[in-house]
C-alpha cells in the first residue's frame, strides 16, 4: 500500500511536517512518502497566469502523485483561521486540472498549531469541502498545542488520548 503524505505548508521548519513523520511511523507494512510543498512552488494563481502558463508540470506532478497513491494523509497548518497561501495556490493550480482534486482517495486529514485551537478551522474548512473535490475523508484529528503535547527530540505525541485519535485515525486507512 502507498500512502503519499505532505503537510500543507511550505515551511521549512513544519510542525505539522513533523506530525506526519511521526504519523509515518506509526504505520507498518506500507509505503510512506512524504512530499514538501517547497518542492512545488508556483506563481500566484490568476486565471491570467493561467493563459499564459497553461498547467504547469508542478501542478501535473503533485496531482499524478495523489493518483498514484491508495490513500493520503494531509496536516494543515492554519493561517488566520484558514489555509497557508502556499497550500491554496497549489490547490487552486491542482483544481483546473481536475476539480477532483484528491481522486476519490481514502484521506486522514490531520492539523496543528502551537495553540489551543489546533488549527480546527482549516482543518473543518478541508473536512466540509473534502466532497467536492472527491476526498474520501475516513478520519480527522486536530492536535492542539504542538509543542505541550509532542516530544520534538523523540519525534512522538506524548499525550495518550491523543495517540490513541492518531492510531484510530490511521487505521482507517490500513484497515482496509
Ligand atoms: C500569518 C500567520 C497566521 C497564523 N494564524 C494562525 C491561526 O489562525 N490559528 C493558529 O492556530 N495558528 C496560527 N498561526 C501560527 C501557526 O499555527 C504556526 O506558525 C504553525 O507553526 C504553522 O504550522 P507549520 O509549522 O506546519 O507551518 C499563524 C502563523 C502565521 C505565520
Amino acid at each position: 500500500m502507498k500512502i503519499l503524505a505532505f503537510a500543507a505548508t511550505n515551511s521549512r521548519t513544519s510542525i505539522n511536517k513533523q506530525l506526519l513523520q511521526y504519523a509515518g511511523s506509526l504505520l507498518a507494512d506500507v509505503e510512506f512518502e512524504l512530499i514538501d510543498l517547497n518542492d512545488y512552488e508556483l506563481p500566484l494563481f490568476s486565471v491570467d497566469k493561467e493563459q499564459e502558463l497553461g498547467q504547469p508540470e508542478l501542478a501535473q506532478t503533485f496531482y499524478q502523485k495523489m493518483g498514484a497513491a491508495d490513500a493520503l494523509i494531509i496536516s494543515f497548518a492554519e493561517h488566520n483561521g484558514s489555509y497557508t497561501a502556499a497550500y491554496k495556490n497549489l490547490f487552486d493550480w491542482t483544481s483546473r486540472i481536475d476539480m477532483k482534486v484528491f481522486q476519490n482517495k481514502p484521506v486522514v486529514m490531520l492539523a496543528t498549531s502551537p495553540g489551543p485551537g489546533g488549527a480546527a478551522s482549516v482543518l473543518a474548512a478541508a473536512v466540509n469541502s473534502a466532497p467536492y473535490f472527491a476526498a474520501d475523508v475516513k478520519a480527522n484529528v486536530s492536535v492542539p498545542s504542538f509543542y505541550d503535547n509532542f516530544d520534538m527530540t523523540a519525534g512522538k505525541l506524548t499525550e495518550p488520548e491523543l495517540v490513541a485519535q492518531m492510531t484510530q485515525a490511521l487505521a482507517t486507512l490500513t484497515s482496509q
